[in-house]
């Protein structure tokens, strides 16, 4: 019982709400979830690559898309600690966030369901379907961005 209450402290797991939370150093939560949103566009950018016939890899579509889907649940998660006015590494994330988590949260879970209807799409060859819901997933980033990012 004591080590699990040393462990718990020494990981800065918040208890209190039942929530297991390990804060990390701020320019490390802020650099990890850079690499989500990273991930994020890469693999939407990889998807409409293929839509415009730049490139061929009609295989890989379901693929990207897929990733796509499986990140977007990480967004909110990498996001939950509150940086405001916290650490030294660049940073395009407005300070309200923290202050509007529901609507954060809202928009977060939007664009998450768009990603997974992608996902479904994606696994068949709609082209058309496809690319609108690429438009629709795009608009989901897009209005998180308006809002919360600089
Ligand atoms: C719920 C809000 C929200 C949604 C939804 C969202 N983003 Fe973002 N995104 C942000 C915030 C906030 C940042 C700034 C992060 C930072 O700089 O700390 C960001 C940053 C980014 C970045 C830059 C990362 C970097 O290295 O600085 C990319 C690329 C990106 N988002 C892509 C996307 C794509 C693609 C989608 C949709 C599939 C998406 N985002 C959906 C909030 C969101």
């Amino acid at each position: 019982m004591l080590r699990t209450t040393a462990l718990a402290g020494a990981l800065g797991v918040c208890l209190a709400t039942g929530v297991a939370f390990a804060q990390a150093e701020p320019d490390n939560a802020i650099k990890y979830r850079q690499t989500i949103y990273e991930t994020l566009g890469a693999n939407l950018t990889a998807v409409v690559m293929n839509l415009k016939g730049e490139v061929s890899f009609p295989d890989a579509v379901g693929v990207h898309a897929r990733t796509v889907a499986d990140t977007a649940p990480l967004v909110l998660p990498a996001m939950e600690q509150d940086t405001a006015g916290r650490g030294s590494a660049e940073t395009e994330a407005l300070d309200k966030i923290w202050d509007n988590w529901d609507d954060f949260t809202a928009k977060a879970e939007d664009m998450q369901a768009a990603a997974v209807r992608l996902a479904e799409l994606a696994q068949g060859d709609d082209m058309q379907a496809i690319g609108a819901q690429v438009q629709e997933l795009g608009g989901t980033c897009k209005s998180c961005h308006d809002e919360y990012r600089d």
